[in-house]
């Protein structure tokens, strides 16, 4: 596996990782340590891993909800760049609680950013998502797209990305918008995976089923107009996100106002995740045919050509064989996630 950034910190370079415990904060507070930059990661644990934190990284156990908390902790470690994954991301729970993911989400971000602008930090990057271009963007999805969330989440990071915007334009704290599509894979020399729970994600369902960890795997909806009547989703190898993390901070040094979407700009469908999981392991995958789910946008695919052509970044470990191959051994080493490695 491969990252091709090749980043020299500048001196003092203190990056604040907010949601660094969880499953893509951790993979990016991984790759910055490794290139020398200094790190603070600041999670709550409620989704996140203590375990997932890089050693070299300080950590602070805190809920990014806490307006005083998280200024004082700004103001104490005097951070140059903050990262924003801390989120609740769970489209259906949304769904059922709409105020309280918005509040939530939203509440992270204004803290963040308030405190950003109190101690002079020079650069802002939100983990966004495909979802707040909803149900009825035309694919492969641009960054020009209408912004047009189909759920109460996507809703939220849309929220979001206008305080960005805001912040921007009256303190001159430099901001980017990553819009990831789904993110996949593991980090294996590093002991880093996917570890949620519940787990929501496909190709993690699909492998616990193929490992006798689950009894089937339910396909919601299988008469959408695809070729097999299944959604397609953009998978992106959680290590080429981190590395467009690390090329957009790079270029934050210097310019603002970025908004990249992050997905590999190919689709696969669910059945063919399915498929292509037994294939890499060998294991007969029993599925169930379940209606629709409330919000599920048929296709989702990234047109990723802005972050190739202005910052160089390429999907190379994008590839689902690398990306099941990857996440397969996470999982078969890691049965109970991360307390596997307690
Ligand atoms: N995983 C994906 O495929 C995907 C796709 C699109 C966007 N995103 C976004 O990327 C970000 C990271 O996703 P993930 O899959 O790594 O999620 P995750 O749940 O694994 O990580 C989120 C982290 O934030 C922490 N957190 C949540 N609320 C907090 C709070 N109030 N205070 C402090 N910490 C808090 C959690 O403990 C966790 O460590 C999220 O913002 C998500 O919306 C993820």
């Amino acid at each position: 596996m491969a990252n091709t950034t090749r980043a020299t910190p500048l001196p003092n370079e203190h990056v604040l990782v907010a949601g660094g415990a969880g499953y893509v904060g951790s993979h990016v507070a991984w790759l910055l340590c490794r290139l020398g930059f200094k790190v603070t990661v600041l999670d709550d644990l409620s989704t996140g891993h203590r375990h997932a934190v890089p050693h070299s990284a300080t950590f602070v156990h805190c809920d990014a909800r806490d307006t005083a908390l998280v200024s004082r902790v700004f103001a104490e470690s005097r951070p140059t760049a903050v990262m924003n994954f801390a989120a609740l991301s769970l489209v259906g729970d949304s769904y059922r609680n709409p105020i309280g993911y918005i509040a939530h989400n939203l509440t992270i971000t204004l803290n963040l950013a308030k405190a950003a602008a109190e101690t002079g930090v020079s650069s802002f990057l939100l983990s966004s998502t495909a979802s707040i271009f909803g149900n009825e963007a035309s694919q492969p999805i641009a960054e020009e797209a209408p912004v047009r969330p189909g759920n109460p989440y996507g809703e939220s990071k849309a929220m979001c990305e206008q305080v960005l915007r805001w912040l921007e334009a009256t303190t001159g704290i430099r901001t980017a918008a990553l819009r990831y599509f789904n993110a996949s894979g593991a980090l294996l020399s590093s002991n880093l995976g996917e570890a949620h729970d519940p787990e929501t994600h496909l190709i993690p369902i699909v492998i616990q089923a193929a490992l006798g960890l689950r009894d089937g795997v339910d396909i919601f909806g299988d008469d959408y107009p695809t070729a097999d009547g299944t959604c397609i989703r953009d998978y992106v190898h959680v290590l080429d996100l981190a590395d467009a993390h690390v090329k957009t901070l790079l270029a934050l040094r210097t310019a603002g106002g970025l908004r990249y979407n992050i997905g590999s700009g190919r689709g696969y469908s669910v059945r063919q995740i399915v498929h292509a999981v037994e294939r890499e392991t060998g294991h007969r995958i029993p599925v169930r045919r379940r209606p629709r789910r409330e919000g599920d946008p048929t296709t989702l695919i990234a047109c990723n050509d802005r972050i190739r052509n202005e910052l160089g970044w390429r999907p190379v470990n994008s590839g689902l064989a690398t990306i099941i191959g990857s996440a397969w051994k996470w999982h078969v080493n890691h049965p109970s996630g991360f307390d596997t490695l307690r």
